[in-house]
């Protein structure tokens, strides 16, 4: 990804962080997921007082895009305020595998230190069960 690319999608999670609702934590994270067509769904971590429905953000923004029938994605973008960059957490790790496959990690912090790796190394071994397992392969294309 040239740092064009690399840039606006940063960009993009850190425009999406905005939108938070965080008051429990009070830690905003942003996500921005790149689709292969060059478009871009992006989300927020959204808090509840019952704190388990919380949702992250990477969930927020591969949820949006596989709902608005894409299943073909490069890479996602995700940003906090925090001293090292933030990586998805293990949950988010899980559903990405499956819903957008082996896709660049840019983790970023607000101070653009960034750390790029696959999802396949920060989830060597993801569940899978089913010969599904992918939106891809769930509606035929
Ligand atoms: N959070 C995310 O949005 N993404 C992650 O990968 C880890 C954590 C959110 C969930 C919660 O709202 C807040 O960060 C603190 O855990």
């Amino acid at each position: 990804m040239n740092e064009r690319k690399l840039n606006n999608i940063i960009a993009s999670a850190e425009k999406a962080r905005a939108g938070a609702y965080a008051p429990y934590s009070e830690f905003a994270v942003g996500a921005a997921l790149l689709a292969e067509d060059g478009q871009i769904f992006a989300g927020a971590n959204l808090e509840n007082a019952s704190s388990s429905l919380t949702i992250c953000a990477e969930r927020v923004a591969v949820f949006t895009a596989v709902s608005a029938g894409y299943y073909r994605f490069l890479a996602l973008a995700v940003t906090a305020d925090s001293p090292e960059p933030v990586f998805p957490c293990g949950s988010c790790r899980q559903v990405l595998w499956e819903l957008a496959g082996d896709i660049q990690i840019i983790a970023a912090n607000l101070e653009h230190k960034i750390i790029i790796t696959p999802l396949s190394n920060i989830l060597p071994h993801p569940f899978v069960t089913t010969k599904i397992s992918s939106p891809q392969r769930y509606f035929g294309r």
